[in-house]
């Protein structure tokens, strides 16, 4: 029987990936947990436990208490927060990881999923199909951090034989969980914004494309990395993943097609040049060929979701 515990529950990626595990592994399975007080969907679902990933300790005595036999650490500091206070960004991003993968080791959990980003890239990056293997010079805190993961991911794989999965996620859009910090997450704010006031200010200028994954794409990608025959996974950094590409007009367009009276504005802030750093379109066939990987949503049939949903359940 798996015994699942989640860190950094309480995030975007984190609410609807527990919902998800919680589906796949019952309730009482999976233990959720952030540093945050627990977010209403995950308090009402099943376990929950407030928990500081920074102390090792206390993620020591959960992991040993409960038999956890797969972890998700999903704690981390974003694109652009990181880049307000870099060191503390570095500090967060990499200790939760180095404490996670010891405790996997020392605790005999058989399986760790980790999640890197496409802000592993940077400026020297083909930005175009973007392969899995390229140069990789990434420019926030938040991709170096990824980058430098990626190999202790791979060491931890290489020689402690730790059963260590990733992947380099685009920018994910969701109604049910918000964001954090992210300088996709424009993508998210704008349907929001459509929906409140019929009017959006974005702070990317129109034609920046991005590499972008509707959550329910992202959540099963995770659930069916973590479930392939460990044969089949060979990448042991991170697998390049992707889904869809646009720019901010582009989705503006996709709104105006649904809600006519919608304008869209542009004042690139400090994000910009982040955005500018990463590929516009990324090529997964890595994944595709080793585990299957092959996304649903474009961004027609996420538009239609992402305002209905809103509309409806978030009764914006
Ligand atoms: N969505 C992330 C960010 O914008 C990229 O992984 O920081």
């Amino acid at each position: 029987m798996e015994k699942v515990l989640v860190i950094g529950a309480g995030g975007q990626l984190g609410v609807e990936l527990t919902l998800a595990l919680r589906e796949k592994f019952g309730s009482e399975n999976v233990i959720a947990s952030d540093i945050r007080e627990p977010h209403v969907l995950l308090a009402e679902s099943g376990p929950f436990i407030q928990l500081d990933v920074m102390n090792s300790n206390a993620v020591a005595a959960v992991v040993k208490k409960e038999s956890i036999t797969q972890i998700y650490l999903l704690a981390a500091i974003l694109s652009a927060t990181g880049e307000k206070n870099p060191l503390w960004a570095w500090d967060i991003n990499m200790k939760s990881l180095m404490n996670v993968l010891d405790i996997c080791v020392e605790h005999k959990v058989a399986k760790l999923y980790w999640p890197s980003s496409i802000a592993v890239f940077g400026n020297t990056t083909p930005k175009d199909d973007t392969p899995q293997k390229t140069v990789i010079e990434p420019t926030t805190v938040y991709g170096i951090s990824k980058y430098a993961g990626e190999l202790w991911c791979q060491y931890y794989f290489e020689k402690y034989g730790l059963d260590v999965r990733s992947m380099r996620y685009p920018g994910l859009i969701s109604w049910k969980s918000a964001p954090g910090g992210g300088t996709t997450d424009y993508a998210i704010d704008i349907y929001i914004e459509a929906l409140k006031k019929q009017s959006y200010e974005c702070f990317l200028s129109e034609h920046t494309y991005l590499p972008m994954m509707y959550m329910d794409d992202a959540v099963r990608a995770t659930l069916e990395l973590m479930d392939a025959p460990k044969e089949s996974i060979k990448n042991r950094m991170s697998y390049n993943l992707a889904a869809m590409s646009f720019s901010p007009k582009e989705i503006s367009e996709a709104i105006q097609k649904r809600i006519p009276e919608f304008t869209i504005s542009y004042a690139p802030d400090f994000r910009q040049k982040i955005a500018d750093s990463w590929p516009s379109k990324i090529d997964d066939s890595d994944a595709r060929a080793d585990w299957g990987w092959k996304p649903e949503y474009d961004l027609e049939k996420m538009t239609d979701v992402m305002l209905e949903m809103l509309k409806t359940v978030n009764r914006i």
